[in-house]
């Protein structure tokens, strides 16, 4: 198995898998949302804006790992995670954590300070991640879960507190995900 950038030729196989792991974990409805939100990050993100990995073998797409950018003012570099899956058949064996941090150190090598994520503190907590309220970082949207709200510094400066609502790309302005 090896983690790679993904490429031109993945995004079918990237929503694909987004789109049944889902489906199989949360519901068809859970599924079809992803899989529209995996869609919609790699057609619309700016190149800039958007880092994309997959964990494969064998030519066969195994997991898959989205960052977006978050836009500060004033700027930082700043992303979110957001979704990341594991093949069903092929969770548990340490993938999703191994892909979660090569994604990071790509992430931290291009210079990103910052990554936040909105997900199962549980899961998030084993690759670094924790609590942050949303008075310290005021999310693009209002968090139907907060306790979910989680970040990780790529420096070695403890995470800020900022002022102002951050902005997320246009495939995640979308309140039904927050
Ligand atoms: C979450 C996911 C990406 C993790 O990938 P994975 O390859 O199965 O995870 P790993 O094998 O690296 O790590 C497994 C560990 O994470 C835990 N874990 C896995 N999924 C979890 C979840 N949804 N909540 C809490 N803990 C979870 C396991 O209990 C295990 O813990 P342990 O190492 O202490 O035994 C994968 O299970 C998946 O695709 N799930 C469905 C989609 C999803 O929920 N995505 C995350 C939200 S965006």
């Amino acid at each position: 198995m090896n983690f790679r950038f993904a490429t031109q030729n993945d995004p079918a196989a990237i929503v694909s898998l987004f789109t049944s792991v889902f489906a199989r974990s949360e519901g068809e409805a859970e599924g079809a949302l992803i899989g529209q939100l995996a869609r919609n990050l790699l057609a619309q993100t700016e190149e800039s804006d958007l880092a994309c990995f997959v964990a494969a073998e064998a030519e066969q797409i195994l997991g898959a790992i989205a960052f977006s950018r978050l836009t500060f003012d004033p700027a930082i570099a700043a992303f979110i995670l957001a979704p990341v899956a594991v093949r069903s058949d092929r969770q548990g064996q340490g993938i999703g954590q191994a892909l979660i941090r090569y994604g990071l150190a790509e992430l931290k090598h291009q210079g990103v300070s910052l990554v936040l994520t909105y997900g199962d503190p549980a899961f998030y907590s084993k690759v670094g991640f924790q609590a942050i309220s949303p008075e310290q970082i005021i999310p693009p949207f209002a968090l139907s879960q907060p306790e979910g709200w989680l970040g990780q510094s790529l420096s070695e400066a403890a995470i800020a507190t900022y002022s102002g609502r951050c902005t997320c790309v246009a495939a995640l302005s979308d309140p039904q995900y927050w």
